[in-house]
């Protein structure tokens, strides 16, 4: 664990990673292969080149989220500020390129709030390209301090827990920003076990802790296809990317991108939406030392992401030991119904 940038123009990046399946990614592709249930990992979506493919794809016209989101955060943004506390750390979980960030700091730094906030992510190269710019935009605002953590959830669990960094720093709130409805890309049981280890770690270091999750509650289900449909860019070149970053981890084409249809599959019970790849021929791949033959159609599991109902997210949060506190939805309802 360390910081691997002290210039003082550039935020400070402290490098936390130890969780197996970010280092070691390449065994978990493999062992989620050779699985029953046969499963790529999430994490191959999310380096910078992935991030890069996410953010083009947020932009388009069908992915209905980024506005509706822009515009609850623009909307209530003093309401937000006005709930935390003088002075806090500020974790904001799975980052990405922090454009609705900078909107809820300034509006902070606006009320005088001492806020020192640590953006966490697991690309770094996409981390600090995002730090840089969010830095710059908040140069009339000395309240807000700025640094960035390289790692995963897990990481940042641990990270709290044992090294007494908030501490240090003389705060005793940690309030967690979580945007983009990425608690929905996991799923319900696993997003209330994460928030409940957040709540545990900051519990067994003194500090008292809250979030402020958005979670897209849309129920109109051709919207939603239309938005996150695998066969349109620019959510192709999105959802593809995994199989690129596994061939480059392999250091191989074991998966070669014609070979493989990718289809989303709307769960009505969860209320999420699951996204698969299946060979459209029966398939061997050469992965590692291993040959994993795959029938024609064997579904490959790696993304998810949730539409939970108001009533789910409530349960999602309870479950984790948290009462659901303000809700703030977009004016139509998208976002929010
Ligand atoms: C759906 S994107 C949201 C990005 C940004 N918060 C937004 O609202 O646009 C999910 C983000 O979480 C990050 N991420 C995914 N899994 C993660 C993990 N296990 N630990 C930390 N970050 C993760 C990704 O790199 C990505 O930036």
């Amino acid at each position: 664990m360390g910081s691997i940038s002290t210039d003082c123009d550039v935020p400070v990046l402290l490098d936390i990673r130890k969780s197996a399946e970010l280092l070691n990614l390449r065994s978990f592709v493999i062992s989620g292969l050779t699985a029953e249930r046969k499963t790529l990992p999430s994490l191959l979506l999310w380096d910078d080149q992935g991030l890069k493919n996410f953010n083009e794809w947020t932009m388009s016209a069908d992915y209905y989220p980024r506005a509706r989101e822009l515009e609850i955060i623009d909307t209530h943004k003093h309401e937000m500020a006005q709930d935390l506390p003088e002075k806090f750390a500020m974790i904001e979980l799975g980052c990405g390129n922090l454009y609705k960030t900078a909107s809820i700091l300034t509006a902070l730094a606006q009320k005088g709030r001492e806020v020192h906030y640590h953006a966490l992510d697991v690309s770094a190269e996409a981390l600090s390209n995002s730090l840089n710019g969010l830095k710059a935009h908040l140069s009339g605002h000395p309240t807000i301090r700025v640094s960035g953590i390289i790692g995963t959830y897990e990481d940042c669990v641990d990270w709290l827990t044992n090294s007494a960094a908030l501490d240090r720093l003389g705060l005793s709130h940690v309030n967690f920003l979580w945007v983009g409805n990425t608690v929905a890309n996991l799923e319900q049981s696993e997003a209330s076990a994460l928030l409940g280890k957040f709540r545990q770690g900051c519990k067994t270091v003194g500090l008292t802790c809250s979030f402020l999750i958005s979670a897209d509650c849309c129920s109109n289900k051709d919207r939603v296809i239309n938005a996150y449909n695998p066969n349109h860019e620019p959510a192709r070149t999105f959802m593809l990317h995994p199989l690129h970053h596994a061939n480059m981890l392999l250091g191989h084409e074991a998966f070669r991108l014609q070979d493989w249809d990718c289809t989303l599959e709307y769960d009505t019970t969860e209320n999420e939406i699951l996204f698969w790849y299946s060979p459209k021929v029966e398939i061997t791949l050469e992965v590692g030392q291993k040959h994993i033959h795959l029938p024609e159609a064997t579904k490959v599991l790696f993304w998810r992401s949730g539409k939970w109902t108001p009533t789910q997210v409530e349960r999602v949060a309870s479950d984790a030991g948290f009462n659901a506190g303000r809700l703030w939805q977009d004016e139509l309802g998208e976002y929010g119904k």
